[in-house]
């Protein structure tokens, strides 16, 4: 006979007036394979009917069920409650605006990151759609493929204690978004734009180095190795602009 689970679920709806945050709790007879996706649809439909959360594809692409599982930021949809021991905690991921219970609104977020780094490919060459496609070496387009499967779930705002404090931080998320855009040949922005754009608390110099990030990122996603590009970069620039401060003297 399967284990019976408890579920000790944060619940708060920010828009009903009458409402206060609280725990509620639920149990649930646990069956082979059951994961927290599963767990929650079974809650909802037979317990509490109206309780929030968020999920779309079940399959860790989408991004949209992070959510803290026994204080870890994770995906619902690919946490197995096999892992996990009788009693599971979920809290909402903290750092972005509570929708309700465990749903937060992540898009905002990443939007207005996306619009501040200008997180597309800035190129003078004029589009031809008759040219041939430009050839790209195997190893850059590697990493750059690598940087790009980052699903924007948020986990690793949620695990960075430099974003709980300081929250025009870009965290590894935006970092690693900016670490794309620099290793892509067709991006022709300069070191002095890349420069200003991150070289600053809220950029990579906010980040303490200590990779929380890294160790909760569900895609695993090579941030060390990301990070290490962007701080290489970063000190050469700034080690360049002193020298020629100092030549200038
Ligand atoms: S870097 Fe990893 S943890 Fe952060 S948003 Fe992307 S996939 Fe999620
Ligand atoms: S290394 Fe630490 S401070 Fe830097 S982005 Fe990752 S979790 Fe945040
Ligand atoms: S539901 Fe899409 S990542 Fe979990």
């Amino acid at each position: 006979m399967g284990r019976t689970l408890t579920f000790e679920i944060f619940r708060y709806n920010p828009t009903a007036d009458d409402d206060r945050p609280r725990i509620d709790i639920f149990q649930l007879e646990e069956t082979a394979r059951l994961n927290i996706f599963t767990a929650l649809n079974l809650i909802r439909e037979q317990q509490a009917p109206d309780f929030m959360f968020d999920f779309v594809c079940r399959a860790g692409i989408c991004g949209s069920c992070g959510m803290m599982i026994n204080g870890r930021p994770t995906l619902a949809c690919r946490t197995l409650t096999s892992d996990l021991p009788n009693t599971i905690t979920l809290y909402p991921l903290p750092f972005f605006k509570l929708l309700g219970d465990l749903s937060v609104d992540t898009g905002v977020w990443f939007r207005e990151v996306a619009e501040q780094i200008e997180s597309w490919i800035h190129t003078q060459t004029e589009f031809d759609p008759q040219a041939e496609e430009e050839r790209m070496d195997n190893a850059t387009a590697n990493k750059i493929y690598e940087a790009e499967r980052c699903i924007e779930c948020g986990c690793c705002l949620a695990g960075c204690a430099t974003a709980q404090v300081a929250p025009d931080f870009l965290g590894a998320a935006g970092l690693n978004r900016i670490g794309r855009l620099m290793i892509d040949p067709r991006d022709q922005r300069d070191e002095e734009d890349w420069f200003k754009l991150i070289s600053t608390d809220s950029g990579i110099f906010g980040c303490i180095g200590m990779m929380a990030c890294d160790d909760v990122c569900p895609k695993d996603l090579p941030l060390l190795e990301v990070f290490a590009y962007i701080r290489r970069k970063m000190a050469a620039i700034g080690f360049s602009k002193k020298k020629e401060k100092a030549a200038a003297v």
